[in-house]
C-alpha cells in the first residue's frame, strides 16, 4: 500500500457505535463473550462444534504440534448433512435456501428440500462416474445454483472439491487440475456474463487438450444452450455461439441434465473423519505456482458456522447476499458452508453489476428483500464512481447490516457504503481473513463493537492475533486490547494504550486453519511457519491503535491485491516472459483508486523484437490467456534494464515508487542506480 493511502488510514478517528435499534435484537450483545472465549479458547470452540450434528463424538478437541493442528479428533460428521439434511429433518424443508438469479433474468427459488434432492441426485451421478471417497473433483462452473450443489454433492460422498473460478484460462485450469490429480471435471456449456457468454466448455476442452491425463469424465451443465446452437445474448443484441457440436467427446462428456434426470434422490451422507479433507482451493503465492490450500471438515465447518452466525448476526428470516463467486474462498465459506450450516436464505447472482444497467445490484436487493449484504471494497468504489443515482432508484430499506471483505476498505468508501447503501442505519462489518484461515478472523460483532471506518477492529472471540516486528518480537499492545474491552462495555474514556505497528501473526491454532498445501508440506512450513518461530505468518502488515483496534495495511510480501483478488507478481512475470518477444519482466501492484491495486509491468524486450504499436495489447492478451483476464497488466512499461540489488533481486519497492510517481528513496543498494533514474524519466514522459 502506498504511503498516501496509509496516511489516510492513520488519520481516521471517526467512531460508529452500534445503533440502538440494531442492538435491541442483535444475537450477541455482551462483550463477555470475548472474555469467556479468551479464558478457554478450546472449550469455547467445542461449544460451537457441539451445535453441529456429529455421527460420532470427538475424543480430543485439539491436537497441536506446530504447524499441524487437528481439531475434534476422532469425531465423525458430514458437511453436506450439516448444511442440508439436518435442516430438512428439523422441519425446514420448505425454507428457501437460494434465490438464484441469472444474469439473463431467470430467477429460481430453491427450498432446502429441493437442495437435498438435487444434491443427492448429483452425488449419485458422481458415483456413477467413478468418484469415490478421497477422489478430487474439479468444478469449473458459472455462479448458478448448481455450483453450490456440486460442492455439496462432493462433500456428501466424501470427495474433495477443487473449485476453479470461471474467469481462469485453459492453462490455469489445466495447472490446477493436474496439481490436484482430479478425476472428474464439472463444467457448463457457458455462463452469462456482461450480456454475453463465458464459453466454459470450450475453455475446458482446451485445458484437456493440453494435459489433464487424470480426467476421465466431464459432466456438462446445460446452462446457456444446446451443443452447437446459437443463443440470444441477454442484452438481445448479439448471437453468441456456445461451443462446437463436434467438440462433444462421446465416452468422456456427459450431459448433466440427462444424468441427473435418471439419478435417484437416495444417497446417504458418508460419515467422514473430522480431519478428512473437505476441499482444495488454489490461491496465489509469492512464487509463480499457485498453492492448493487444503481445508478439513470439522474445524472448518465449526468456524464458518460460528462466524457466519455472529458476524452477520444471523436471524432466521434474513435474506443474505454474499456477492462473491464460489470460485473464491469467500464463496466457499460465506455462500456454502457458513450460511448453509445455519439454514440461511441467500441470494446468488450469476453475472456482473452493470448488466443490463448499473443498478443491477440494487434491483436484486429490492426484488428479493436482501437484509444483509457482503461485498468487496473494489465493488463499493466502483459504485461510488458510477454515482448515487443508481442505488437511489431502488428501495434498499430491507438492508440492516453490511459487510466488507478482500482488502483494506478506505474510510471514504466505508462512509459512502454506510450512508448511501446502508442509509446511515446499518452497521458495517469489515472482515479480515484469507483463503488460508478458512473463516473470518478479525471483525466487529455488529451488536457490540463500535466501528471505525477502515479498521477491521478486533479478533473474533477465540482467535488470538498479535503484532510482531521483523525479528519476531511480539509488541501487541495489551493495554490497547483492554481499552477495547472498555469501549465495548460502553464505558467512557477508556485508557488509551500505545499504538503499535508491525506484521500480523496468529499465535494459537484456530479451527478453520489450513491443514497444508496440497502435495507440498515443505512449502507449507516455509511460507507460513518460518517467518516467526511459533506463530502463523499471514503476510499482512498491521497497526494496532491506542484502543486496541487492528488496522490491516495490505500485503508485506510479493502478492498483489487486485480488486480484492490475490495475484502473485511472479505468476504474471512468468506469463510475460513466456511471450516470445520478452526477455525479462518485473511486476508490481501500484495504488489504484478503484481496484485497490493495479498491475504495472516493467518489460525488457529481446534484442530484435520490434517495438510495434500493438505490443502492449498483445502482451496483456498473452497474460490473460496464460492466467485469466483478472491478471492482465494495466500498464506496461518498456525499459532497457531493471533495478536490482547486488544479489540480483528486483527492487519492487523502487518500481512501485516509479509507477506511482513518487520521489525515489535510497538507491544505494542498487547495482546500477542510473537504471531507476531512466525508468522514472520514461514514466514521467509517458504520463505527461
Ligand atoms: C488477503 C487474503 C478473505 C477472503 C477474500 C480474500 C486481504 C482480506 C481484508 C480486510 C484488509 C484484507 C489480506 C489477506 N484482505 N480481507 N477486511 N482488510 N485486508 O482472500 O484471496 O486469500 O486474500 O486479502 O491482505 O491476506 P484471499
Amino acid at each position: 500500500m502506498s504511503q498516501q493511502t496509509l496516511g489516510a488510514y492513520l488519520d481516521e478517528d471517526r467512531a460508529f457505535p452500534p445503533p440502538t435499534a440494531f442492538v435491541a435484537s442483535a444475537r450477541v450483545r455482551k462483550p463477555q463473550v470475548y472474555r469467556d472465549a479468551m479464558a478457554d479458547p478450546v472449550s469455547y470452540w467445542e461449544s460451537w462444534a457441539k451445535q453441529l450434528d456429529w455421527f460420532e463424538a470427538w475424543h480430543t478437541a485439539l491436537r497441536w504440534n506446530l504447524p499441524d493442528a487437528q481439531w475434534f479428533v476422532g469425531g465423525k460428521l458430514n458437511a453436506c448433512h450439516n448444511c442440508v439434511d439436518r435442516h430438512v429433518a428439523a422441519g425446514l424443508g420448505e425454507k428457501t435456501a437460494f434465490l438464484a438469479e441469472g444474469e439473463n433474468g431467470d430467477v429460481r427459488s430453491i427450498p432446502y428440500r429441493q437442495v437435498q434432492d438435487e444434491v443427492s441426485k448429483l452425488a449419485n451421478v458422481l458415483k456413477s462416474l467413478g468418484v469415490t471417497k478421497g477422489d478430487r473433483v474439479c468444478v469449473y462452473l458459472p455462479m448458478v445454483a448448481e455450483l453450490p450443489f456440486a460442492m455439496l454433492a462432493c462433500a456428501r460422498i466424501g470427495a474433495i472439491h477443487s473449485v476453479v473460478f470461471g474467469g481462469f484460462s485453459a492453462e490455469a485450469l489445466r495447472e490446477r487440475i493436474e496439481d490436484a490429480g482430479a478425476k472428474v471435471l464439472l463444467t457448463a456449456d457457458g455462463g452469462w456474463r456482461r450480456g454475453g457468454v463465458t464459453p466454459l466448455k470450450a475453455i475446458a476442452d482446451e485445458a484437456l487438450s493440453i494435459g489433464c491425463p487424470t480426467i476421465s469424465k466431464v459432466l456438462v451443465l446445460e446452462r446457456v444452450g444446446a451443443p452447437g446452437s446459437t443463443v440470444q445474448a441477454a442484452n438481445g443484441t448479439k448471437l453468441v455461439p456456445t461451443y462446437e457440436a463436434g467438440a462433444w467427446r462421446e465416452g468422456r462428456d456427459v450431459s448433466w441434465k440427462e444424468a441427473v434426470a435418471s439419478a435417484s434422490t437416495d444417497c446417504p451422507c458418508e460419515p467422514m473423519d473430522s480431519e478428512d479433507t473437505l476441499y482444495i482451493l488454489y490461491t496465489s503465492g509469492s512464487t509463480g505456482k499457485p498453492k492448493g490450500i487444503v481445508h478439513s471438515i470439522g474445524g472448518y465447518l465449526t468456524q464458518t458456522y460460528a462466524t457466519y452466525q455472529w458476524v452477520f448476526d444471523h436471524q432466521p428470516e434474513d435474506v443474505f447476499w454474499c456477492t462473491a463467486d464460489c470460485g473464491w474462498v469467500t464463496g466457499h465459506s460465506y455462500v456454502v458452508y457458513g450460511p448453509m450450516a445455519n439454514a440461511a436464505t441467500q441470494v446468488i447472482y450469476e453475472g456482473t453489476p452493470d448488466t443490463p444497467d448499473k443498478d443491477r445490484f440494487w434491483r436484486i436487493i429490492e426484488r428479493h428483500g436482501v437484509t444483509v449484504l457482503y461485498t468487496a471494497p473494489t465493488a463499493i468504489r466502483t459504485f461510488m464512481k458510477w454515482g448515487e443515482e443508481y442505488p437511489r432508484r431502488c428501495d434498499l430499506s430491507s438492508l440492516r447490516l453490511l459487510g466488507s471483505v478482500g482488502e483494506p476498505i478506505n474510510p471514504e468508501a466505508w462512509v459512502w457504503y454506510h450512508e448511501v447503501i446502508g442509509g446511515g442505519r446499518c452497521p458495517i462489518v469489515d472482515t479480515w481473513w484469507q483463503t488460508e484461515t478458512g473463516a473470518i478472523m478479525i471483525s466487529p460483532l455488529p451488536g457490540i463493537t463500535t466501528t471505525k471506518p477502515g479498521s477491521a477492529t478486533q479478533p473474533f472471540p477465540g482467535i488470538s492475533c498479535a503484532v510482531m516486528l521483523e525479528g519476531g518480537e511480539d509488541v501487541t499492545p495489551i493495554q490497547g486490547a483492554l481499552g477495547y474491552m472498555q469501549c465495548a462495555r460502553g464505558e467512557t474514556a477508556p485508557a488509551r494504550g500505545e499504538e503499535r505497528g508491525g506484521i500480523l501473526a496468529i499465535r494459537q491454532p484456530w479451527p478453520g486453519m489450513l491443514r497444508g498445501i496440497w502435495g507440498d508440506p515443505a512449502r507449507f512450513r516455509d511460507v507460513y511457519w518460518s517467518k516467526f518461530p511459533d506463530a502463523y505468518f499471514p503476510g499482512d502488515g498491521v497497526k494496532v491503535d491506542g484502543d486496541g483496534y487492528f488496522w490491516l495495511l495490505g500485503r508485506v510480501d510479493d502478492v498483489m491485491l487486485v480488486s480484492g483478488h490475490n495475484i502473485s507478481t511472479m505468476e504474471v512475470e512468468s506469463a510475460l516472459v513466456d511471450h516470445q518477444g520478452v526477455a525479462e519482466a518485473a511486476v508490481i501492484g501500484r495504488a489504484d483508486a478503484i481496484k485497490g491495486q493495479a498491475i504495472a509491468a516493467f518489460v525488457i524486450l529481446k534484442a530484435g523484437t520490434p517495438m510495434a504499436d500493438g505490443l502492449p495489447a498483445e502482451l496483456k492478451a498473452h497474460v490473460a490467456q496464460k492466467i485469466g483476464p483478472i491478471a492482465k497488466p494495466d500498464d506496461i512499461h518498456f525499459c532497457a534494464d531493471l533495478p536490482k540489488t547486488r544479489s540480483g533481486k528486483i527492487m519492487r519497492r523502487l518500481l512501485r515508487d516509479v509507477a506511482e510517481g513518487r520521489a525515489l528513496g535510497d538507491t544505494t543498494t542498487l547495482a546500477d542506480p542510473a537504471v531507476v533514474a531512466s525508468l522514472k524519466e520514461r514514466y514521467e514522459h509517458l504520463e505527461g
